[in-house]
């Protein structure tokens, strides 16, 4: 892969992806009180027009879809009669099926009745990625998006000796970030579009927050360090390649708060000026349920073997894609496995400070 590349972003399909990512659907939920908030300081639409939600980097679905619950029990206490949509929008390649599945009741818990079958509640399914405009001008009411916009739409260069931006060099770093602060404008400026006046974002994004920490970097131990130490493992081994080496690049930077604040900060601003006002921004630490329960359970074995799913349920196309297609699938997936291997054997043999604690910076923006 040539450094200007894009990288193939997929969590695991077929429901691995929201049964493993507990975690993920907590930080939805600590945010659901903003997002109800959210709905009711928003005019009504008007008569005859949907209350229109979108889901940014849904995934499958799986971790908002109680929160879209809440959501759609907000809307219809006031307006009982309001037709809703309910915009779910990732990446082409993303596991759709399991969205309709799960949001159809024929995945996910079966005691409850599936979202899908709210009356007069329509929901719609995006290929289209959200550095593009993805619905009509000044119709959507609420733009809700979690855990999904430190995916830069582009690698401005590969990380020589780590995985991600947060360990690069200073010059890398600041490749990265100047990408992602053009990339934050560009998210901003399609949802101004897509907005209709007095609509709101409620967004919770990956951050480094006001004490330096990131995601999985709390305590002493950083998983990204982790990742990078066990893939030049294999490196020093032989295993992979130099090119392989260095293609395991995240394509993600994490922004500061200062850094998601600044386009609203300048009236001039091609933000500012498309109307769009930060409301509300606060940073929140979520912490990593698989070592709070090792905190009670304190079985290390099992603690590895429940933590290490979790990380390659986002990582794992990463490292797979780095690796040159010219390899047999198998020892493609042998590497892998022995990359998760060597985590999980890590993470057994020494397992205090690994944690994979959430760190998000939450922001409401208005539409004027
Ligand atoms: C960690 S998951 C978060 C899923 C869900 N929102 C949650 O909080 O559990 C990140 C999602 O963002 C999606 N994503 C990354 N870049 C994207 C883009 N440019 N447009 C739309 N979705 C994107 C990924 O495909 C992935 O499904």
């Amino acid at each position: 892969m040539s450094a200007a590349d894009g990288q193939k972003i997929a969590m695991l399909g077929a429901g691995y992806y929201s049964a493993n990512t507990v975690g993920a659907k907590n930080v939805i939920d600590k945010v659901g009180d903003l997002v109800v908030d959210a709905v009711a300081k928003m005019p009504r639409p008007a008569d005859g027009q949907p209350f229109a939600i979108a889901d940014f980097g849904a995934a499958d679905g799986g971790t908002s879809m109680d929160m879209m619950r809440r959501v759609v029990g907000a809307i219809r206490a006031t307006e009982p009669r309001r037709a809703i949509s309910i915009t779910y929008t990732d990446l082409p390649h993303n596991d759709f099926s399991t969205l309709f599945r799960l949001s159809q009741g024929l995945l996910g818990n079966p005691t409850e009745v599936p979202l899908a079958e709210t009356p007069d509640l329509y929901i719609f399914g995006s290929g289209t990625s959200f550095y593009r405009q993805i619905v009509p001008d000044n119709s959507l009411s609420l733009g809700f998006s979690a855990t999904a916009m430190h995916w830069i739409s582009k690698r401005p260069c590969m990380i020589a000796d780590h995985v991600q931006a947060v360990g690069a060099s200073a010059a890398e770093r600041e490749l990265f970030r100047a990408q992602g602060l053009r990339d934050w404008e560009t998210i901003l400026i399609a949802r101004a579009r897509e907005l209709r006046p007095g609509g709101r974002l409620a967004l919770a994004n990956f951050c480094v927050d006001e004490a330096g920490r990131y995601l999985g970097h709390t305590t002493e131990v950083d998983m990204f360090d982790s990742f990078a130490r066990h893939w030049r493992d294999l490196l020093r081994a032989g295993r992979i390649s130099q090119a392989e080496y260095a293609n395991a690049t995240f394509q993600q930077f994490y922004k500061t708060p200062d850094e998601f604040a600044a386009p609203f900060a300048d009236p001039d601003s091609s933000v500012s000026r498309a109307g769009l006002t930060l409301e509300t921004m606060f940073t929140m630490v979520t912490p990593c349920p698989y070592a709070e329960a090792f905190r009670v359970h304190r079985d290390a074995a099992a603690f590895a073997k429940a933590y290490v799913p979790t990380l390659r349920s986002w990582s794992e196309t990463v490292f797979a894609n780095a690796l040159e297609t010219s390899r047999p699938a198998s020892d493609r997936s042998a590497i892998v496995d022995d990359l998760y291997g060597a985590y999980e054997a890590e993470v057994a043999r020494a397992p205090e400070g690994h944690r994979m604690d959430y760190v998000h910076c939450v922001t409401e923006i208005v539409k004027s």
